[in-house]
């Protein structure tokens, strides 16, 4: 693809952009509803079948694209990554550079850097965490490469033509809101929560701490403590592990930040002789909803699971697509998510002013899940 090209799209997306008063992204915009219009699955209509023809992977060129992957921390960013993998394939028509920046921002810098270096023709980042991002930004804008961001989000830039994610603030309002009617549905009236948070800096540990800590100030809660495990099940484990002997019968609710350090926690808690769980003491939230999480759900380890959707690639080619084909992409794209319960007691959710079944467990869904 001429790079030249590349650079004059770019720059009217951006006015573009900038016209129609779309800004840098935050977690919750005040209008954002439940599930924020979430995108639906790209699909083939005649129109897009025209802009196929023209489309970049249908033309013969073989289009590169430049990944800066947060890293490896988790079952989400495992069907992350595969999820690009998959759609931006040798055979589809692309050469996928990818980086696992092992959660080091100084390593996902240098990886951007160095995609501007071999001049490919998109760059699609991940950001570890959500600053530090404009200079960077500014280098990939002067060399005319589009770049997409995925999932977390950037907050002291817009010098991207389109992010693809989730908003986390809202799953952490649904995990606190979930929380109080099933607080109301079992008779509990005092709620003390132990958090064991994502890594610090990363949008959605951000997002999620926010979301829950409004519920929780609402309702008069006590967050007892909350501590980064960094989203991995080491880490789940240790601040679980640390947890159980500070505050020995002083919680009822432990909410993980994602699968992993949930699957952590459950090892913590079951090492302390804590019972957690549909029938234990201690009620447990995780979020993420990948298949191992689930399946906990299924049995009724963890009561509650708030999706977060890692398959964003499908939706950052119509971006290309979109680009390649001369149009203006979103701004903001956003996934669709689920939230997951064991038990059949409460039917939905309200959430920004947006009402959001809850979904119970079955082998079927599991099976269907990343
Ligand atoms: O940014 C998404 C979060 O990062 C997921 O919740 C977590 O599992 C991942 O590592």
């Amino acid at each position: 693809m001429k790079r030249k090209l590349i650079g004059l799209l770019l720059c009217v997306a951006m006015t573009a952009t900038m016209l129609s008063g779309c800004g840098s992204k935050g977690d919750a915009p005040a209008d954002a509803p439940a599930a924020d219009a979430p995108a639906e699955a790209p699909a083939e209509s005649s129109d897009d079948a025209e802009a196929d023809a023209d489309a970049p992977a249908a033309s013969g060129d073989v289009i590169t694209i430049g990944f800066a992957q947060v890293g490896h921390e988790s079952d989400w960013r495992t069907a992350s990554t595969k999820s690009c993998q998959d759609v931006f394939s040798a055979e589809n028509g692309y050469d996928l550079q990818f980086v696992d920046c092992d959660n080091d921002s100084a390593v996902q810098l240098e990886a951007v850097r160095g995609f501007i270096e071999q001049d490919v023709d998109y760059i699609i980042i991940d950001p570890i965490v959500s600053t530090g991002w404009d200079t960077v930004l500014t280098e990939c804008e002067d060399a005319g490469i589009p770049v997409i961001i995925i999932d977390r989000t950037i907050e002291d830039s817009d010098k991207y033509v389109s992010w693809v994610g989730s908003n986390f603030k809202t799953e952490g309002l649904a995990a606190g809101e979930w929380l109080k009617a099933y607080a109301a549905e079992k008779g509990i009236t005092e709620i003390n929560a132990l958090v064991i948070e994502g890594s610090t800096g990363a949008s959605a540990t951000i997002g999620r701490t926010e979301g829950f800590k409004e519920i929780a100030d609402r309702e008069g809660w006590t967050i007892v403590d909350s501590q980064s495990g960094d989203f991995t099940q080491d880490g789940g484990a240790e601040v679980m592990e640390s947890y159980c002997k500070s505050y020995e019968g002083k919680f009822n609710v432990v909410v993980c930040q994602n699968d992993n350090e949930a699957f952590g926690a459950m090892d913590a808690m079951k090492q302390a002789g804590v019972s957690y769980g549909v029938n234990g003491d201690v009620i447990l939230i995780s979020f993420d909803a990948c298949t191992a999480g689930l399946e906990f759900v299924k049995s009724g380890d963890i009561n509650a699971d708030f999706e977060c959707n890692p398959l964003a690639a499908p939706f950052v080619e119509e971006v290309i697509k979109t680009l390649a084909s001369g149009g203006t992409p979103e701004k903001e794209v956003y996934m669709e998510e689920h939230w997951f319960v064991n038990e059949d007691i409460i039917s939905s959710i309200e959430v920004n002013g947006e009402t959001q079944n809850l979904t119970v467990v079955t082998d079927d869904i599991i099976a269907a899940q990343y």
